[in-house]
């Protein structure tokens, strides 16, 4: 995740200190993504729903915790599994790492070629990814929370 946001953040010759955010936003998200569950409920015991939803908010926690004051920095962690329209492109690249990196088994083919056009068109990708995610989600019957619906509107229309 950190070497596909770092690998964009080159490519796009991004100002260092912005490029820093988005290695930041990686790491902090990649420290907790296969802690265990218990541990996931530890740092964000008001979040209710699938681990996968938990992974976000518990690593904002605790990156808060750790010192971490920057506010793109955490809202990127913290809404990456589900979207958010306050965001920049902290968050915005964040949410396509996770969805297009390289380690995640299913559709590899289109998620590489996603992940490789994402410097050339980030608004395009991003458009892309979410309606992905989205529609994958609503395909198997979940409930979208109203972040991602807020969120989908904001970037597809
Ligand atoms: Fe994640």
């Amino acid at each position: 995740m950190v070497a596909l946001l770092r690998s964009w953040a080159v490519t796009l010759k991004l100002a260092e200190d912005e490029a820093r955010r988005w290695s930041r936003a990686g790491w902090l998200h990649d420290a907790l993504r296969d802690a265990p569950e218990a541990e996931m409920r530890r740092w964000a015991p008001h979040v209710d729903g699938p681990v996968e939803l938990r992974h976000g908010p518990a690593a904002a926690a605790r990156a808060e915790l750790e010192g971490e004051r920057n506010a793109d920095v955490l809202s990127a962690a913290r809404w990456h599994s589900v979207g958010w329209e306050g965001w920049g492109w902290t968050g915005r690249a964040l949410y396509c790492a996770d969805f297009l990196e390289p380690g995640r088994s299913f559709d590899r083919p289109a998620r590489a070629a996603l992940a490789t056009a994402f410097p050339d068109d980030p608004d395009g990708v991003l458009r892309d990814v979410v309606a992905c995610r989205l529609t994958y989600a609503e395909a198997q019957g979940w409930s979208l929370p109203p972040e991602s619906v807020a969120f989908r509107r904001a970037i597809c229309g």
